[in-house]
């Protein structure tokens, strides 16, 4: 029998890549999208017409509605959320409602429809806090954003529920992902801002921050082979990410040079921050995801000159 998986945020970036693959693996998909980051249905169109995967336009936030859902899912893929740092100081409520609440009826869907699975998308890169090393799944968790506290709070959630109820729930601690598709992050915006003055670019903060960042395929990878895991903790916890790092500047000079510019100045807006929040050193210990035979493929460099090549393309 065909098993049906459930993706919530799946009209978004790493979303519709994880449609591509579970369709690919001849999975039937059910996504739940409210399409508010400005997304919409181009990457899984053919997928609806070829009756390979359902749609629901509705907010997570609506339990009666994700009670209607009809099928039997052997699994919810979760990454419906408000995904913005920025967003989460200056609206806490909202992030709260949406990252804690929202993921919150995605745990009770579980308990009530029988779910057996779950994979989380949480956030390596806001949920150790402020650290100076490169932190394992073990560090004390001090996120500095609410973004951060709502990640963490639902991977408490998903301790007890895996516990109490006998659910197998994955949490995926994300580092910075990038590539096609990927309409936010710091590369985005950059490539955006060179596109509009490729004279001159403004930089958030002093360029130093220095984050770990992952390509899409790669992160697809990390997905598809953690679906097929067998959690026998019931609750566990892997970092997703390159052990590579690179600051602001760097990607900046990255992005300049794949699209063939230069002298291009660059002006800092100052203080060790791009905003409120915001992580300055972000590494991660990605030993435990490797001991599954994971690895990345692609470097940050590498993927920096693929995700421009597809920008390109665009013509944005
Ligand atoms: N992209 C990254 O670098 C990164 C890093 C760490 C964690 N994550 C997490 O991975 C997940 C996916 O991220 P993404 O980059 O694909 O984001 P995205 O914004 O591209 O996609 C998220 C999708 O969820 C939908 N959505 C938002 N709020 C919703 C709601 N209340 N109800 C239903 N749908 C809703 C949006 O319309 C969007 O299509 C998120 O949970 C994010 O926090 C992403």
């Amino acid at each position: 029998m065909e098993e049906n998986i459930l993706v919530t945020g799946g009209c978004g970036f790493i979303g519709s890549h994880i449609i591509d693959q579970l369709v690919k693996d001849g999975y039937f998909v059910t996504v739940i999208d409210d399409l508010s980051a400005g997304t919409n249905l181009q990457y899984i169109h053919n997928y609806i017409k070829d009756k390979k995967v359902d749609f629901y336009q509705f907010d997570i936030r609506d339990f009666e509605k994700l009670l209607k859902l009809d099928r039997e899912y052997s699994c919810i893929i979760h990454l419906a959320a408000q995904p913005d740092v920025k967003v989460s100081v200056n609206n806490p409520r909202l992030d709260f409602e949406v990252n804690v609440d929202g993921s919150f009826n995605i745990l009770e869907l579980m308990r009530k429809k029988d779910i057996p699975k779950m994979i989380f998308a949480s956030s390596g890169g806001t949920i150790y806090g402020e650290t100076q090393q490169s932190n394992n799944e073990n560090q004390p968790l001090k996120p500095i954003s609410n973004y951060g506290a709502a990640k963490a709070a639902i991977e408490m959630y998903c301790s007890s529920y895996s516990s109490l109820y006998s659910m197998q729930i994955t949490s995926i601690r994300l580092g910075n992902i990038f590539g096609p598709r990927s309409t936010h992050g710091v590369m985005y915006d950059f490539y955006r801002k060179l596109k509009k003055n490729p004279k001159e670019l403004v930089i958030l903060g002093d360029g130093k921050q220095t984050k770990t960042y992952l390509y899409i395929s790669d992160t697809i990878e990390a997905f598809n082979l953690l679906l097929n895991y067998e959690n026998k903790n019931y609750f566990d916890v892997f970092n997703v990410s390159s052990n590579e790092t690179i600051s602001v500047t760097e990607i900046a000079d990255e992005l300049t040079e794949a699209l063939g510019l230069s002298n291009v100045s660059y002006m800092y807006t100052g203080g060790k921050r791009g905003w409120k929040g915001d992580i300055v050193f972000t590494s991660m210990d990605t030993n435990k995801i490797r001991s599954l035979g994971w690895s990345n493929k692609i470097t940050i460099r590498e993927g920096i000159k693929l995700y421009v090549k597809w920008l390109n393309e665009q013509k944005y």
